[in-house]
């Protein structure tokens, strides 16, 4: 583990998801191959409406690549607009031509969400693992469904969601609001070769500084992310106003 700042790359309100589209389309464009795992929520939503564009740009396309999805709600029909597989279709998945040669998502609708972990881990395995994980911050600091209190040793796996999660849910027109998740673990996101946590807006200041400045542990588990060497935090001029120098 590291007290050092990671890499830090700040930017305007403006020119953030820009930013963001531009460097993930350049890195599907020097690697086809790419094998990148992706969050949902608002964060990611106007990068998601950039890369479209950024691609054909850069001269990439995701045609060959393996996208993996963060997390899943439990416990909500397929289909349903708040499930997480279903967010990342419409934002991106099918909006991206060619799609990518693989899309794995957490199979939750078989009944066994640990025999979906488990699948999904396996699935990550046949890939060779993960080249980039693209993350989004929880107010409370958690890290895909992985919240406050999870060490950075916790793998692939059922979680019960903290409060501010389920809330988050039902922006989505989740009715009643899930209570379970299953989510990619801190070990499995700690393995892949580089993270990029996305942060931008007033709302995430508080959290960021308490997850860059603040002790390393568990209970904020964004700040484990500081022990990864291939750490790069992307954030707006708001979301950093509470960081100290
Ligand atoms: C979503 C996810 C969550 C969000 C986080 C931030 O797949 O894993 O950890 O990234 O809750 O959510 P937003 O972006 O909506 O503020």
């Amino acid at each position: 583990m590291t007290n050092q700042r990671p890499d830090l790359r700040i930017l305007s309100a403006a020119a953030w998801a820009d930013h963001v589209a531009d460097s993930l389309a350049g890195r599907f464009a020097n690697d086809p191959g790419l094998r990148v795992c992706l969050p949902t929520g608002s964060t990611p939503v106007p990068v998601y409406d950039a890369l479209p564009r950024a691609l054909a740009g850069a001269g990439g396309s995701v045609g060959r690549s393996a996208i993996v999805l963060l997390d899943e709600y439990l416990d909500m029909p397929a289909g349903h607009p708040a499930r997480c597989d279903t967010q990342l279709r419409r934002m991106l998945i099918d909006r991206l031509a060619p799609a990518p040669a693989r899309f794995i998502t957490f199979d939750v609708d078989g009944g066994d969400p640990v025999a979906a972990c488990v699948a999904l881990d396996a699935a990550i395995d046949a890939i060779g693992g993960l080249d980039l994980v693209l993350l989004g911050l929880g107010v409370n600091g958690h890290i895909g469904m992985n919240e406050p209190g999870t060490p950075a040793q916790a793998e692939t796996r059922v979680v019960d969601l903290a409060p501010t999660t389920m809330t988050a849910a039902g922006r989505y027109g989740a009715d009643p609001l899930p209570t379970r998740g299953v989510t990619l673990g801190m070990a499995e996101i700690l393995a892949a070769r580089e993270i990029w946590l996305l942060v931008s807006g007033a709302r995430k200041a508080g959290i960021l500084a308490g997850s860059l400045d603040g002790p390393i542990t568990p209970d904020v588990p964004a700040s484990l992310l500081r022990g990864h060497p291939g750490l790069r935090v992307i954030a707006d001029d708001a979301a950093v106003s509470d960081l100290g120098a």
